[in-house]
């Protein structure tokens, strides 16, 4: 038994803010930041809008399009890398909010690659039977938790909030369906991508010089990244068709996670994959982590550019470092 989506969803808050906006906050160009990320805008949420806010609305949509009731979901999988609090997971708050009841909810927190790991979740507990209808989402809230001064600019350009959900049930179809899932993580360089405090293995963890020097953003080495996610992704993308005994040519289209248009440029390129081949919206949304490939996808879904039966492969790559591939059947 295969394990399919049957239904994708996805919400953005309403406010719309445009690389010239964020002039107001740091030195910047529009130009600067198209040029080296193709990003032209990104959505931030308004005063008082959660993470479980932005899921809600997305899960909500997936169970329309799916057409399955709220009622008949089995499991919750919420990925995030910025959870409304410490503890518990956010997934409980969106389970509450959509009155899902007493279901199984499953925190994960892989970061741009979340979706990816929570969607071979999915697929396990439908392949063995244990769950029926999974709905997994990832819901991210950056704007609140970023430098947005000059100093964090590197970051604070890139991110934006969102959320995207898919909901997964068994194939009524033997062929189409989730065919596999790949996952990776290497923790050797975690200190790449991070936001260090508070953590834990402070005491306290964090003071007012943490603050003051600005350890509780996210901090990177936006080279190291870059080079690491154009060397990975390809990988992943091979390792899924390898498996499978198909070619990259056989792919119909590759959703890969939106973190730099030049990445994903440069990823298709190396595969050989014509730019058709290869959906990408960051320039409308910026990198929103675990919501970027349910947003890419579907909207090429909606342009007509996946269909049913379609050969399609995902792939991320994100902080951890982690990345993953995942091959279906549309
Ligand atoms: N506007 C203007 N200047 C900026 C800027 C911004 N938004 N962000 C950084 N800069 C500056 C830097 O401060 C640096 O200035 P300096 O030379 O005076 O120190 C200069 O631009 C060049 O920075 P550099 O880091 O060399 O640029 P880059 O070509 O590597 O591009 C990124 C920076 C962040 C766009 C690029 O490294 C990247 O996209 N990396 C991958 C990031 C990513 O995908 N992260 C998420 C993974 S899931």
């Amino acid at each position: 038994m295969r394990s399919r989506i049957l239904g994708l969803g996805t919400y953005v808050p309403d406010r719309v803010v445009t690389n010239d906006d964020l002039t107001q906050y740091m030195e910047t160009s529009h130009e600067w930041i198209v040029e080296r990320t193709g990003i032209e805008q990104r959505h931030w949420v308004s005063e008082g809008q959660t993470g479980a806010d932005l899921a809600e609305q997305a899960c909500r949509r997936a169970c329309t399009n799916a057409g399955v009731a709220l009622a008949d979901i089995d499991l919750l999988i919420y990925a995030t890398l910025s959870p409304d609090h410490d503890f518990p997971g956010t997934g409980v708050f969106a389970q509450r909010q959509l009155g899902l009841g007493t279901i199984a909810v499953l925190d994960i927190r892989q970061q741009c690659t979340g979706f990816i790991y929570g969607l071979s979740i999915a697929d396990a507990f439908i392949k063995t039977g244990t769950y029926t209808r999974v709905l997994l989402v990832g819901s991210e809230v950056h704007s609140n938790a970023m430098d947005i001064s000059t100093r964090g600019r590197d970051i604070a350009s890139l991110f934006g909030d969102g959320a995207g959900a898919a909901l997964l049930g068994p194939s009524d179809e033997p062929d189409c369906g989730v065919l596999s899932c790949h996952l990776h993580a290497d923790g050797s360089e975690a200190e790449i991508l991070w936001m260090e405090k508070p953590g834990c293995m402070y005491q306290p963890r964090i003071t007012a010089e943490d603050i003051e020097a600005g350890l509780h953003f996210p901090h990177m080495d936006g080279r190291r990244v870059f080079k690491h996610a154009v060397t990975r992704m390809p990988e992943s993308v091979i390792e899924a068709v390898t498996a499978n005994g198909l070619t990259v040519q056989d792919i119909d289209m590759l959703i890969p996670h939106q973190a730099n248009l030049r990445i994903n440029e440069m990823v298709a390129k190396q595969l050989g994959l014509p730019p058709g081949k290869c959906h990408n919206n960051i320039q409308k949304y910026g990198n929103t982590t675990s919501a970027t490939i349910p947003l890419c996808m579907e909207e090429a879904i909606a342009l007509g550019k996946i269909k049913r039966g379609d050969l399609v492969c995902l792939t991320a790559f994100g902080a951890g470092l982690t990345w993953a591939s995942a091959l279906m059947r549309y």
